[in-house]
């Protein structure tokens, strides 16, 4: 592997324990003004500490996030449909040229792919070309297993978009936790990350980040269960200790109490 890849890819996933903890606040690029990041700022300045990766849009980068900053970035460049367009949702093409991901700096990018649906083909082909481009530059691509409606969140399913996912190239996949997640990490031959996925309880949303590291998954792509939470900081400390510090549910559940709002 080339030089400038390991390198990126150091940033993401870090070497020390090859784990990782990304922030991922990209929702805007198809929920618009999400709950919680209504100002991507205010929101994130004070979890950055606590993150390895900022996930998000270019729009969001240039806006609201200081580029003296030394996170490492994660740029979503595949988009395309809204949140209001239910036939289409989430027939994403590239929505962000590698030119201007080189000039923002970024360590990776991020694009969805929409097994077994319609659109499948066009998101599939989007992404590849986007890794081919990337890959000229040493830049990882981390493929979504976006869900279609009608497509359960079960081994079977993501374990089958996982391994395409790898097979075509990407070099971190990011997938949902599910029962006997750790047959997806065994068939698919580069790093998992979990989705955080819908807001749930805090103490659901820690065992599930355990749950999926302890299945072999390298960390956590989490949003909504931070952002969303009653306490982003405590939250974001919690699933850091769970990640990196090897903390039990419990002990990270404690210390999201403690951690002042
Ligand atoms: C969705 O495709 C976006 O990439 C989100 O960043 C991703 O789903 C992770 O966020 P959440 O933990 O809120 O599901």
């Amino acid at each position: 592997m080339d030089w400038g890849m390991k390198n990126r890819l150091s940033k993401i996933i870090k070497p020390k324990d090859g784990h990782t903890v990304m922030l991922a606040v990209d929702h805007g690029y198809f929920m618009g003004p999400t709950t919680g990041l209504e100002n991507i700022k205010t929101m994130v300045d004070p979890l950055l500490r606590y993150a390895d990766t900022l996930m998000l849009t270019r729009g969001a980068l240039r806006n609201y996030i200081d580029p003296h900053t030394t996170i490492p970035i994660v740029l979503r460049v595949s988009g395309g449909t809204s949140i209001l367009n239910e036939s289409n949702l989430l027939h994403e093409g590239t929505v962000v040229d590698i030119e201007d991901a080189i000039r923002l700096n970024v360590s990776g990018v991020a694009f969805s792919i929409l097994v077994g649906q319609p659109h499948e083909r066009d998101t599939i082909l989007g992404m590849t070309e986007y890794i081919d481009k990337a890959n000229r530059y040493g830049i990882p691509v981390l493929a979504v297993t976006a869900v279609g409606k009608g497509l359960g969140k079960d081994v079977r399913y993501l374990s089958l978009a996982s391994r395409m996912a790898a097979e075509l190239g990407a070099s971190i996949v990011k997938t949902y936790f599910c029962k006997d997640f750790e047959k997806i990490v065994e068939t698919c031959p580069v790093p998992i990350v979990i989705a955080g996925g819908k807001k749930q309880p805090e103490q659901d949303a820690l065992n599930m980040a355990y749950d999926a590291i302890h299945a072999g998954a390298v960390g956590v792509d989490m949003g909504r269960n931070i952002f969303q939470s009653s306490n982003p900081v405590g939250m974001m400390k919690a699933v850091n200790a769970i990640v990196h510090k090897k903390h039990t549910p419990k002990e990270a559940y404690a210390l999201f109490t403690s951690t002042k709002k």
